[in-house]
Formats: structure tokens, C-alpha cells, sequence
């Protein structure tokens, strides 16, 4: 279930899963569900697209295109791929198609979970604005994607009025 709750602004999101293994059918999914579970739950963000797509730097990347420029949605989160593992090429895939970095998501991300665990320092994880469409990249686990959603889910809201190009809330200088 999606849709606009009290005081709740209805996001267009995409949950992109990247993962050979995944999209194998060699183990299942369950990165991409934890996702949904919590911005339908925690944002009332509206679901529009889902895929599982494997650690091929062009097939990320043309998703990601095709979900922004076609699908016009204001959200998209990919779980996966952020490492150092040979294969980990989503941060990569994901700066090939945003024109604006949003580095303080991603630094937020890593501050927060540097006091749950030391390997947070290998997530390599991205975020930036293609159009206006946000794009930000969450580690592979379910456990990790929960650890890092909840950081910047307080920030989401704002940032998507923002890219809608409104004022943002009364916090903004506009508005005094
Ligand atoms: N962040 C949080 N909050 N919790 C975690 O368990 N795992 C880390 C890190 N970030 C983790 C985390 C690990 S082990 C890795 S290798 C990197 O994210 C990248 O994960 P990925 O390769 O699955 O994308």
C-alpha cells in the first residue's frame, strides 16, 4: 500500500536492486522489499518501479535513465554494489548520470553508520540529482540498507519539494 499521509508529501519512487546473484535467482531479494517497506511506511512514498539488475555498469546506468527521463520519478534508491568488490560498479553507473552530486546524503550515511560498524568506511556509496529526479545509492544488506534509509529519510521530504522547484518549507530564506 502507498499514497499521501497527514503531512505527508506523495514521492514517485524507484527501488533498483543490483546484485548478479539476484538477478541470477540465486538468492532472494530481500534488500529491495526492505526499501519499500520503509518509505511506503515512513514517507507514504508511492512505488512505481522495482527491477533487480546485475553489476553491469550500462545496464545501471539506462535504468536509471530510463526510470528519471521516462518514468519521471522523483525518487530512486539502489541497494548493492557500493564495495570494493570488482564487480561493485553502482557508485560508478550512478555518477555516469547525475549532473549534481549531493554529497552530504551520502556523508550522512556514512557518519551514522560509522557508529554501528567500521566497514561502513568501505561503502562508496552516491548520491546526486539527475533532472529532477533524486538518485542515492544504499550498501547491499537488508540490515544495512535499514542502518542507512533511516539517516537521510527525515532530509527526504525537503529535498523533493526542492527539486519540484516550490518553496521547501517555511526553514527556507524565501519564505521569511
Ligand atoms: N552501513 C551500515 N549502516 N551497516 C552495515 O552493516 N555494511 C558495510 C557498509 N555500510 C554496513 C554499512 C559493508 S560491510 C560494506 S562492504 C559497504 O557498506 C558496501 O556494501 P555493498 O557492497 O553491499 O554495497
Amino acid at each position: 500500500m502507498s499514497g499521501e499521509q497527514k503531512g505527508q508529501i506523495m514521492i514517485r519512487t524507484g527501488i533498483l536492486t543490483v546484485s548478479d546473484r539476484g538477478y541470477l535467482g540465486e538468492y532472494r531479494d530481500l534488500s529491495g522489499p526492505a526499501i519499500r517497506e520503509i518509505v511506503v511506511g515512513q514517507l507514504g512514498a508511492r512505488v512505481e518501479q522495482e527491477a533487480v539488475v546485475p553489476d553491469e555498469r550500462n545496464v545501471i546506468a539506462g535504468t536509471l535513465v530510463a526510470w528519471a527521463d521516462e518514468a519521471g520519478l522523483e525518487l530512486i534508491l539502489t541497494t548493492g554494489g557500493t564495495g570494493f568488490a570488482p564487480r561493485d560498479v553502482t557508485p560508478e553507473a550512478t555518477r555516469d548520470v547525475i549532473s549534481r552530486e549531493a554529497p552530504g546524503l551520502a556523508e550522512a550515511m556514512r557518519a551514522a553508520s560509522l557508529a554501528i560498524t567500521p566497514h561502513a568506511m568501505l561503502s562508496r556509496a552516491v548520491a546526486g540529482i539527475r533532472g529532477a529526479t533524486l538518485i542515492v545509492n544504499l550498501p547491499g544488506s537488508p540490515k544495512a540498507v535499514r542502518e542507512n534509509l533511516e539517516t537521510i529519510l527525515p532530509a527526504l521530504p525537503h529535498a523533493i519539494e526542492l527539486l519540484r522547484g516550490g518553496k521547501g518549507g517555511d526553514e527556507h530564506p524565501d519564505a521569511r
